[in-house]
């Protein structure tokens, strides 16, 4: 399947000289969203995954159900305010913006192995500070699955080491 057919681009949103990649389109058929994440599944289902984690809000589409289909945890990455819980937290810039993340300090035990899921690798902000979180609980970071990387931002290049899969590239 191209995924590619299922992504709409939207010029200038949501600021002038972005090219926004929809996933909505994605989301909404059945099949294309199924194969998407059995898709993310087959590329990361020989490593060893205690949990999958995701970032608001789109990574949570795509990190829930990756997560069922791998019959793991899911955890959430949320902006700052949000978990109700005790929580680490870290600042970040994003694309477009800047922002805070956190996670409850409960969700990971040191040692476990943690897979990250996203929607989309743009400047690699959001998946670095993901990581920082993480790692600051004691997790062990095994990889990062993406629908959508955009290559012309070089996020990967943040995330030196990692072993990052996606589904498209522009
Ligand atoms: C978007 C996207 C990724 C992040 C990628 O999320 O879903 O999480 O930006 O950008 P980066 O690689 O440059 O950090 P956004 O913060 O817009 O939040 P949303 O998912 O709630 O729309």
């Amino acid at each position: 399947m191209n995924f590619k057919d299922y992504i709409r681009v939207i010029p200038d949103f949501p600021q002038p000289g972005i090219r926004f990649k929809d996933i909505t389109t994605l989301l909404k058929d059945g099949p294309a969203y199924r194969a998407a994440i059995d898709s993310l599944k087959e590329m990361v289902k020989e490593k060893e995954i205690d949990l999958i984690a995701g970032p608001e809000a789109r990574g949570f589409v795509v990190g829930a159900p990756l997560a069922i289909a791998l019959g793991v945890g899911f955890v959430p990455i949320r902006k700052s305010g949000k978990l109700p819980g005790n929580t680490v937290e870290a600042a970040y810039d994003l694309e477009y913006g800047k922002d805070r993340l956190a996670i409850h300090s409960d969700s990971i035990q040191p040692g476990q192995k943690i897979l990250i899921a996203d929607d989309l690798l743009a400047t690699g902000g959001t998946i670095a500070t993901s990581i920082d979180l993480i790692t600051k609980l004691g997790g062990e970071i095994v990889g990062a699955a993406f629908l959508i990387e955009l290559s012309y931002l070089s996020g990967r290049d943040k995330l030196s080491g990692l072993d990052v899969v996606s589904l498209v590239t522009y």
